[in-house]
């Protein structure tokens, strides 16, 4: 599949057909976070793989009730560690690098899978307390997102996004 149209065709999927998803799939799309950049190539990501119904059950209440977490064969739980982080980049690190470094892993995963044929939501809305509770996340770790994945049950229309003219300036901030 081409990058582009990976990029323009992926979308959040968050209704799921019952079938399981195979582990060695699973697996490609955590290897694609691993190449994601990130800062002084510090790679401060872990990946905790959920696919146990009762704990799905408490993550989707977690996470404000979203149901379709529940309903997800699999949930892959994307952690930060700011351990590193403090000490070679300060509060920069903590506050900014390590969120932008986890991001470029997920995006990597969110394009991994639908060019695998699967669909996967990247969820933040959830109980950070309550989530690290459930997973036995130690307290120096930050989870910052739940990616659920599964191979999709539904083509949502395409949302829109804003015009690439109002996006750019030119030279200064505010002249076109
Ligand atoms: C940081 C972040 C948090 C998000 N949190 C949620 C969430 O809690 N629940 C959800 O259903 N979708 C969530 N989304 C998905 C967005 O709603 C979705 O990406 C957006 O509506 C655009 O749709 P698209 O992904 O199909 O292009 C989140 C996306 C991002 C980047």
């Amino acid at each position: 599949m081409e990058t582009r149209e990976a990029i323009e065709n992926r979308r959040s999927i968050r209704i799921f057909q019952p079938r399981k998803v195979h582990k060695d799939l699973i697996a490609k799309i955590i290897d694609s976070a691993r190449w994601a950049p990130s800062s002084g190539n510090i790679q401060n990501w872990q990946f905790l793989i959920v696919e146990d119904k009762g704990r799905k059950l408490q993550i989707s209440e977690a996470a404000l009730g979203q149901t379709f977490i529940a309903l997800s064969p699999v949930n892959i739980i994307v952690c930060v560690d700011n351990a590193n982080m403090e000490m070679y980049y300060g509060k920069r690190g903590t506050d900014m690098y390590s969120y932008q470094n986890s991001a470029a892993a997920i995006q990597n995963m969110l394009l991994t899978a639908h060019s695998l044929g699967l669909g996967s939501c990247w969820v933040g809305a959830f109980d950070e307390d309550a989530l690290k509770r459930i997973l036995k996340i130690p307290d120096d770790i930050v989870p910052v997102a739940i990616i659920s994945v599964g191979y999709p049950s539904e083509q949502p229309p395409t949302p829109s996004r804003r015009n690439l003219d109002v996006l750019i300036y030119s030279e200064e901030w505010g002249k076109t």
